[in-house]
C-alpha cells in the first residue's frame, strides 16, 4: 500500500478504488492547500492527485522525496514543471477526451452569449430597462455563416469546429492558417491551445489590433494565453467588439480587478469541464493514472 495525497475532494465514485488499493488522505479544506501546507502534506507521499490550482515545482518535488506518480485532475499541465518530473523519472497523467465536449460546449455557449450580448440583455431585463420590444436595442452579431478562427486545433479545437459546422460558419484554424491572417480574417476567434512559454501572451496588444473591430474573442484555454491588460485596453478602446472568457490570469482575479467592469467582457469562473459527467470521468482517469503509476505500469493517459 502506497501513501497517496489528494489535494481536493473530487466528484464521482472512482476515488473509492484508490482508497481500496492505497492509504489515501484527501485534503478537505474549502480552498486548495497553500504551497507550504501542500509541501508538508506530501512529505511521505508516493502518489499525488493534484489540481490545476496546485503548483508542482521544484520546491514541491524536493519536499516529496518518495513521490513516484502524479495524476493531474486536468488535461492541461501548465501547473506542473514537466521538465523536472521527467528528470526525476516521475510519471504524470492527465485527463484527456472526457472533458472535450463539455469544454467545446462552453466555448460555443460563450461565443453565442457574446455575439447576442446575453449578459447585457439579461441585466437590462432584470433591472427594469425592458420597457417595450425594441427594434434597435440589444443588437448583436449574426453567427450563422460567420468566420470562426480557432487557435490550437487539438481535441477541443476540433470539437469547436464541429459545433461551428452546425451554424454554417467558415472555419479556419492555426493548423492551416498563419495566426496573423486568422486574426485578421475572423469574426470570432476561439482559443484552444495549451499554455506554454511559447503561447504565453500569444494574444497581446499587437494581436488584438490585428483583429476586426467587430470581432469577438473567446478563451476557454488558459488565462495566460492572453495579455489581460491589453485585452482590457482593447475593449475599452473599442478595438474589438467583445470577449468572453472562462479563464483569467490570475484565477480568480483579485476583487476590484478591472476585468469585472470592462465593457463587453463576459467572465466565467473556469467552468469549461464543469458537467457532472465530465468531472466524474476526470476522477476516473486520474485514479486510473495513479493506480498504474504506483503499480509501475505505464499510465493510460500520460502527459505529452
Ligand atoms: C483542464 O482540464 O485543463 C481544464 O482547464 C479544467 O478541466
Amino acid at each position: 500500500m502506497a501513501s497517496v495525497f489528494v489535494t481536493r475532494a473530487v466528484p464521482g465514485d472512482a476515488l473509492a478504488r484508490l482508497h481500496g488499493a492505497h492509504q489515501v488522505r484527501v485534503w478537505d479544506g474549502p480552498m486548495p492547500p497553500e504551497p507550504a501546507v501542500l509541501r508538508e502534506a506530501v512529505a511521505d507521499a508516493e502518489g499525488l492527485l493534484c489540481l490545476l490550482t496546485d503548483r508542482v515545482d521544484s520546491a514541491l518535488l524536493d519536499a516529496a522525496p518518495r513521490l513516484r506518480a502524479i495524476a493531474n485532475y486536468a488535461v492541461g499541465t501548465d501547473n506542473i514543471d514537466l521538465t523536472l518530473t521527467r528528470a526525476r523519472g516521475i510519471p504524470v497523467g492527465v485527463t484527456p477526451d472526457v472533458l472535450t465536449e463539455a469544454t467545446a460546449d462552453l466555448a460555443f455557449a460563450l461565443l453565442l452569449a457574446a455575439a447576442r450580448r446575453l449578459p447585457q440583455a439579461a441585466t437590462d431585463a432584470r433591472d427594469g430597462a425592458w420597457r417595450t420590444w425594441e427594434p434597435a436595442q440589444w443588437l448583436g452579431a449574426e453567427v450563422d455563416g460567420a468566420a470562426l478562427g480557432i487557435v490550437g486545433y487539438g481535441r477541443i479545437g476540433r470539437a469547436m469546429a464541429r459545433r461551428a459546422g452546425g451554424f454554417r460558419m467558415t472555419v479556419r484554424s492555426t493548423a492551416d492558417t498563419e495566426l496573423d491572417a486568422l486574426l485578421a480574417g475572423s469574426d470570432f476567434v476561439s482559443l484552444h491551445c495549451p499554455l506554454t512559454p511559447q503561447t504565453r501572451h500569444l494574444i497581446d496588444a499587437a494581436a488584438l489590433r490585428r483583429m476586426r473591430s467587430s470581432a469577438i474573442l473567446v478563451n476557454t484555454a488558459r488565462g495566460g494565453v492572453v495579455d489581460q491588460a491589453a485585452l482590457i485596453d482593447a475593449l475599452n478602446a473599442g478595438e474589438i467588439a467583445g470577449a468572453a472568457i472562462d479563464v483569467t490570469d490570475p484565477e480568480p482575479p483579485p476583487p476590484g480587478d478591472p476585468i469585472f467592469t470592462t465593457p463587453n467582457l463576459l467572465v466565467l469562473p473556469h467552468i469549461g469541464s464543469a458537467t457532472r459527467t465530465a468531472r466524474a470521468r476526470m476522477t476516473e482517469l486520474a485514479v486510473e493514472n495513479l493506480l498504474a503509476g504506483l503499480d509501475g505500469r505505464p499510465m493510460p493517459h500520460p502527459a505529452a
